[in-house]
């Protein structure tokens, strides 16, 4: 058996660090090469190997690739939707020039998977709102959006070219206590966490009522890992698949919270943030990630709770 050797580029973001660890326990802390812009001083010991990269160097990241000699890559670094929406140009040359780079070296240098992250972002005002289907209306309304759709089809334009296996989900709003999450449209939904467990009121960003879909890291991290697990003829999207767990308004979330945080107070004052969360589907119909890799959720928004408050109020102990 050929031993993998993986690159997960975006390694200290949300996702990047659950995934590492995931994908280490899996294949072996030396296997998985992480690397992200951070300067290695701030990183902690189980981060290594790592790799200071700047993605958008296209010949820094073919000399890492060549050199390490790169079966599969896990290519997570983006700039998200709110954050995007201040920066429109650079979002853009990030997420495209970044992801088109490692389509290309992927090919050149035989890389045998890829995983790149989609979003709901990729919809927009005119998708189906309920049980937004796999293959309909898209119209993304952001910057962020808009490189997710174009990127989609760069992966399938790849796979249909040149056979290169890249896989890839539309990822609802990540819920997660580890990483911080930076410049999305959701993440109202993991820092509403940081103050009920530090007794704090939340200002939230969306209007009570605003329902978007959404995912606990921990199933996010299996579903990422379940598709690239797949045997290659079982991934018939090859744009990205549509994948959903939970549905639920900041409304929502406050009362689950309020069950276990009794006096935790929620205000709204909504920004601009709001007209893109409006202009994304309330919910995702996930059948053809069901039917082709046996995708199931495990975590309801009860446990999805519970779970964060415990582990948040563990972190705050230590
Ligand atoms: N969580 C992302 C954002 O809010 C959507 O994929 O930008």
């Amino acid at each position: 058996m050929v031993q993998e050797k993986i690159l997960v580029i975006g390694a200290c973001g949300q996702i990047g660090r659950e995934l590492t660890a995931a994908l280490r326990l899996k294949f072996g802390q030396q296997q998985v090469l992480a690397s992200d812009i951070q300067a290695q001083g701030n990183l902690s010991a189980d981060m290594y190997p790592y790799f200071r990269l700047d993605v958008t160097d296209a010949a820094a990241l073919e000399t890492l690739i060549a050199e390490e000699k790169i079966t599969q890559i896990y290519h997570l670094a983006a700039m998200l939707s709110a954050s995007g929406e201040k920066n429109p140009k650079k979002a853009w040359d990030l997420n495209m020039d970044s992801l088109l780079s490692v389509l290309e070296l992927s090919v050149k240098y035989n890389v045998k998977k890829v995983f790149w992250p989609s979003s709901i972002a990729i919809f927009g005002p005119d998708s189906e709102k309920i049980s937004t289907p796999q293959q309909g209306v898209t119209e993304p309304t952001t910057v962020y959006g808009i490189s997710k759709a174009a990127g989609e089809y760069w992966c399938k334009y790849y796979f249909d070219k040149f056979g290169l296996d890249v896989r890839s989900i539309r990822y609802p709003g990540l819920i997660s206590y580890t990483g911080a999450p930076g410049g999305g449209t959701t993440d109202y939904a993991v820092d509403i966490f940081h103050h009920a467990v530090e007794d704090k009121p939340f200002t939230c960003f969306l209007k009570e009522d605003t329902v978007l879909p959404m995912m606990y890291m921990e199933d996010a991290i299996r579903a990422t890992l379940e598709l690239m697990d797949a045997p290659k003829d079982k991934v018939l999207v090859r744009t990205a698949y549509n994948l959903a767990a939970l549905s639920f308004s900041p409304q929502a979330l406050t009362e689950e919270i309020v069950k276990l945080v009794p006096d935790f107070k929620v205000v709204y004052a909504p920004d601009f943030r709001q007209q893109i969360a409006d202009s994304w589907p309330g919910s995702i119909d996930d059948s053809a990630a069901r039917t082709d890799w046996g995708w199931e959720p495990a975590f309801n928004l009860e446990a999805m709770v519970k779970d964060m408050l415990l582990n948040l109020k563990e972190l705050q102990e230590n």
